[in-house]
């Protein structure tokens, strides 16, 4: 089995995982690898870090410490606790100074964002306290001792809010020990929805919330991701690159329907021989198709990047649009002995219970997955004519995937009311807070999840155009374009209009 000879867990929803051998991949994972993980891991709407940073330089203000809270907090009859973990940076910090929360998501416990970045600068700017905190569940803030089906039950965004309210409780009286302390959250991707709901939900404690690339829409069936990554690689890598791709994957699907398996698995070099009557195997297979096309198009948050993806897809040498995607995905994948695009495969990091798992620790598989299927959905499915895809992944993948890896007990209704009562709960796109930022970028499919046209007090929305995810969440730099710049300098303009209650500075 390729399994036993490398780590190579191919995980259906976010990555292609691989390092150097061992399955329970804890303790054998280097340094390498851990980085590598995290590259791919890139199309998550997490922050990126840069590759450069090594942790922090020694720092003497940044300091780490845990905060206890109740594992349930809405059972009285629940006492346990647990800890999480946060870091604290008070080296601009001032009396009188306000709380700028740099907002745990779905990944580790990162310190980079309260020492670099335009948070950190209007923290120096505001005399801010700086604070970042580890999401219950992610890195190793485990509120249980394993991450059984049954144990995932505490994670839940009405938890993690409160888990969010009680520590920015905590700090201001204990740490800060300033009770009138002003609270500003910035937070990106998922977290940035969770730093939008929090005022939403709590304005008596926090005073204003950015969220740059925020999710706050759940949708049982995203088929728009594929769709406006089509219109990206149209427009960069033209026509010709689009069709090419379009045609190569029409002509996968018809080489799998006419029963010439064989002719595909060879192509595409799948460790396991792809056979018709799977549908499970098929849909994992274009939907790793797809994700390798996507993860090049989104690779160096540069369009030059999708201009040498296609100039290799629209390739003279190659007799047929298929044999160009597959000669491009032997390059891609060159580390792979063979690609692990069946459904069995894909399945098995999903799988891992042990919450010290790298898994669990470092990419937190089995976490986003749980809220995905009980939260959120967002599935990517290749369900829209209006792409360059195919037309194999369906709705039907993915809640298999939601089965094999939590129970029979996920229906299409159990994920249906989960997206159904997120919208509900927290407002979807229409959430009528005040004194939220929202931030997008041009070049983010995520956008569309996200709130790109927003008018409330103390409230607005922008998109960046021309800019791949988070660009604007960096320091102002003499590079950025006009666009992005201004946009910053918007975003510390509404950290000095909620600071000062509304009324604008004389
Ligand atoms: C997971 O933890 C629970 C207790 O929380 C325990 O009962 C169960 O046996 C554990 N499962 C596994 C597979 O370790
Ligand atoms: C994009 O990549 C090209 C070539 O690698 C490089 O010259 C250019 O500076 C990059 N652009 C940005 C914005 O990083």
């Amino acid at each position: 089995m390729w399994v036993s000879k490398v780590f190579c867990a191919v995980y259906l929803v976010t990555l292609v995982v691989c390092g150097a051998s061992g399955r329970s991949a804890s303790a054998s994972i280097d340094s390498k690898n851990v980085r590598l993980l995290k590259d791919l891991q890139r199309h998550l709407a997490q922050p990126v870090i840069p590759d450069t940073y090594q942790g922090s330089e020694g720092n003497p203000r940044l300091i780490g410490a845990r905060f206890r809270t109740r594992v349930d907090h809405f059972d009285p009859q629940n006492r346990d606790t647990f800890e999480f973990n946060y870091y604290s940076n008070d080296e601009f910090y001032q009396p009188g100074g306000p709380i700028y929360i740099f907002v745990g998501g779905n990944f580790q416990l990162t310190t980079y964002y309260i020492e670099h970045g335009l948070l950190y600068d209007t923290a120096a700017r505001d005399h801010a306290w700086l604070f970042t905190n580890e999401h219950r569940y992610y890195g190793t803030s485990a509120p249980v001792e394993n991450y059984s089906t049954e144990n995932l039950r505490f994670l839940h965004t009405e938890q993690v809010l409160t888990d969010l309210i009680e520590w920015i409780d905590h700090l201001r009286n204990e740490v800060v020990r300033d009770p009138n302390a002003k609270v500003i959250l910035m937070g990106v991707g998922y977290a940035g929805a969770l730093a939008t709901w929090a005022r939403q939900r709590f304005p008596n404690i926090v005073d204003g919330a950015w969220g740059s690339g925020a999710t706050v829409l759940a949708s049982f069936d995203f088929q728009e991701h594929a769709n406006d990554i089509g219109s990206i690689i149209r427009r960069f890598g033209g026509d010709e690159c689009y069709n090419t791709l379009w045609v190569a994957f029409r002509t996968a699907q018809n080489l799998i329907d006419s029963e010439r398996d064989e002719t595909v698995t060879t192509l595409l070099n799948t460790c396991e021989p792809i056979d018709s009557g799977n549908l499970l195997d098929v849909e994992t297979l274009f939907y790793h198709l797809k994700l390798a096309i996507q993860e090049a198009v989104f690779q160096g948050y540069n369009t030059t990047r999708i201009e040498q993806l296609c100039s290799s897809l629209v390739n003279k040498d190659e007799p047929t649009a298929l044999s160009a995607l597959a000669a491009w995905l032997d390059v891609y994948y060159a580390n792979l002995p063979c690609n692990p695009f069946d459904f069995d495969a894909n399945m098995e990091a999903g799988k891992v219970l042990q919450p010290g798992a790298a898994e669990n620790v470092i990419l937190g598989l089995r976490q986003t997955q749980y809220q995905a299927c009980t939260e959120f959905g967002r599935f990517r499915t290749t369900d829209d004519d209006n792409q360059p895809f195919g037309s194999r992944v369906t709705m039907h993948f993915f809640l298999e995937s939601c089965r094999a890896l939590f129970g029979g007990w996920v229906t299409d209704a159990v994920i249906y009311d989960g997206v159904r009562l997120t919208n509900i709960h927290y407002g979807g796109q229409d959430p009528r807070s005040t004194n939220v930022l929202f931030t997008n970028n041009e070049f983010d499919p995520n956008r569309l999840l996200s709130i790109t046209r927003y008018i409330n007090p103390l409230s607005y929305a922008y998109v960046v155009p021309n800019e791949f995810i988070s660009s604007e969440i960096y320091s102002i730099n003499e590079q950025d374009s006009d666009e992005l710049t201004t946009i910053k300098q918007n975003i510390q303009q509404y950290f000095t209009l909620w600071l000062s209650g509304g009324m604008t500075p004389l």
